[in-house]
């Protein structure tokens, strides 16, 4: 993954699909400018977007700018910064279901390539509903645009597919068309910086692969918790639950990284077998045990910071007897040599107390404590919390001695955070995609067996809730912790969901 742009001779061209959306405004856009601005970008680059409303160059990147003022992690753009960037970007109207169409696209790239003397790289980037991800692939061929195994790319978003079958025949069809190192399909987690940080982390570090094991190691807990309901997404999430939309792809990745063998080199593929090798491990959940190792809860009514929030059911587009989840835990094992017996947690739910990212890797009770005599001492576990985000950082909680005339312990925190830096320091997620994208680099990237063994993890816990409906939703309050069997299901064995003190906020 080592990132070698040659900025004279990689002239690059974007064309988005689904260039004036929400994505594009929120995530593409920033990031190609926060990218320009840093001075990632190729010297000669065009971004062309496209969609079905009509608009000049001119009216589209002023509705850009204005996306970027408001989502940018920089901040408001600099005139002069802006003019610069925005002259590189074109906007064409096209029906992406009619080949026809796309015609202009070929013409818009002969013409660069002209007047560029130089063959660039072309990204095909399809930021639309998936149902068109496949119309876009094919079309694309239809009407003879570049496709060049070396040069051309296509991005996909998730979700990729809605179950198994689904993400087999997307991918059968999209591998008709294109080579798998041509398809980049996304799992933004993968570019969040403190996900990345943990394969510097676990391997770049001696200390740590000793201990990295089922040796030392008593339960790992991946915690997604977002404070956030679902919105204007109602429409979205009724049909996918957040089982699909977040276990089966972030939830399930960060796994990966966590338990995954070293690999022998940081190439794309390398590291990539070692992440497929972890899903193939993950014991095979019993299609009637799911209720042991699973739980789901769907929010109710509630407060949130002092406003009156929707329950689910109540939420725009969302049917008023949903069975969907918004909240789901599970228990994973991995059976191999270095994970055998150690649980795996993962949580992530909706409308939940706090927003927060973390991995905790709690490490087994010492020994034995010669401690117990000095006022019933008890140390406590150490655990390695890694927190992705709204903080960036990764603690070693250790037992220290309180200082005094008494042999007294407590908890201290080591820590690395990234506290001192502003958010406008750190690239966002997609800006770290973009650039690998540009540099054909796909470590970050999920391959096509990738997404099809997460998939196959998690189809009989989403094939049973679908055969099973809760007749208790909505079964949590908006701004609590989630639902009760989902602290059961962890307390069963001995342990209970971590959470970072709060700064502000009681715990
Ligand atoms: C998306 C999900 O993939 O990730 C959303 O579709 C979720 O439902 C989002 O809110 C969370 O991403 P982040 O980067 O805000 O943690």
């Amino acid at each position: 993954m080592v990132k070698t742009l040659n900025k004279k001779s990689n002239p690059s061209i974007f064309i988005i699909f689904g260039g004036t959306g929400d994505l594009a405004k929120r995530k593409i856009i920033p990031a190609l400018y926060n990218l320009f601005l840093g001075d990632r970008l190729p010297e000669k680059f065009a971004i062309i977007g496209t969609g079905r409303s009509k608009f000049t160059d001119a009216k589209y990147r002023s509705s850009l700018l204005d996306a970027v003022n408001e989502f940018s992690r920089t901040g408001k753009a600099e005139k002069e910064d802006w003019s610069k960037f925005s002259s590189n970007i074109t906007y064409q109207i096209a029906n992406i279901k009619d080949a026809a169409e796309y015609k202009e696209f070929g013409l818009s790239i002969d013409k660069l390539k002209e007047e560029w003397k130089l063959k660039p790289s072309i990204t095909y980037y399809c930021a639309v509903s998936p149902e068109f991800f496949c119309t876009i692939a094919e079309n694309i061929i239809k009407s003879k645009l570049e496709n060049d195994q070396e040069t051309t790319r296509i991005v996909i978003e998730k979700p990729f597919g809605t179950d198994l079958q689904s993400a087999k025949d997307l991918n059968e069809k999209l591998l008709t068309i294109f080579n798998e190192n041509q398809i980049y399909r996304i799992d933004h987690y993968l570019g969040k910086e403190v996900v990345q940080n943990v394969m510097a982390f676990r391997f770049a570090n001696a200390i740590m692969e000793p201990l990295w094991n089922r040796n030392h190691i008593e339960n790992v807990q991946i915690s997604v918790t977002e404070q956030i309901g679902v919105g204007t997404r109602g429409d979205y999430f009724d049909d996918a639950g957040i089982l699909r939309d977040m276990v089966q792809n972030h939830l399930l990745q960060l796994l990966c990284i966590i338990a995954m063998e070293p690999p022998i080199n940081f190439e794309a593929d390398e590291v990539r077998d070692r992440k497929v090798d972890v899903l193939r491990a993950i014991q095979k959940i019993v299609p009637g045990k799911v209720d042991t190792i699973a739980a789901r809860g769907q929010y109710g009514p509630g407060w949130v910071e002092g406003k009156e929030v929707l329950g689910y059911r109540e939420e725009e587009d969302v049917s008023t007897d949903s069975n969907t989840e918004t909240y789901a835990a599970l228990k994973f094992y991995v059976d191999n040599w270095r994970w055998q017996g150690v649980p795996f947690y993962l949580r992530t739910g909706k409308r939940l107390f706090k927003s927060a990212s973390l991995i905790t890797i709690q490490f087994k009770e010492i020994p034995h404590n010669i401690f117990n005599n000095h006022g019933g001492n008890v140390p406590q576990k150490n655990r390695l919390i890694i927190s992705i985000q709204p903080d960036m950082g990764i603690r070693l909680q250790l037992q220290s001695k309180t200082p005094g005339l008494e042999m007294t312990l407590n908890t201290v925190d080591m820590v690395f955070d990234y506290s001192g830096k502003k958010r406008s320091d750190s690239p966002e997620a997609y800006e770290t995609l973009l650039l690998d994208i540009i540099s054909g680099d796909q470590t970050l990237f999920m391959r096509a067996d990738q997404v099809e063994l997460a998939w196959e993890v998690i189809m009989p816990v989403l094939d049973y809730w679908e055969n099973n409906k809760m007749s208790n939703f909505p079964n949590y309050p908006a701004d609590s912790w989630g639902p009760e069997n989902a602290e059961a299901l962890i307390a069963k064995d001995g342990y209970h969901w971590f959470n970072l003190p709060e700064k502000n906020k009681k715990d």
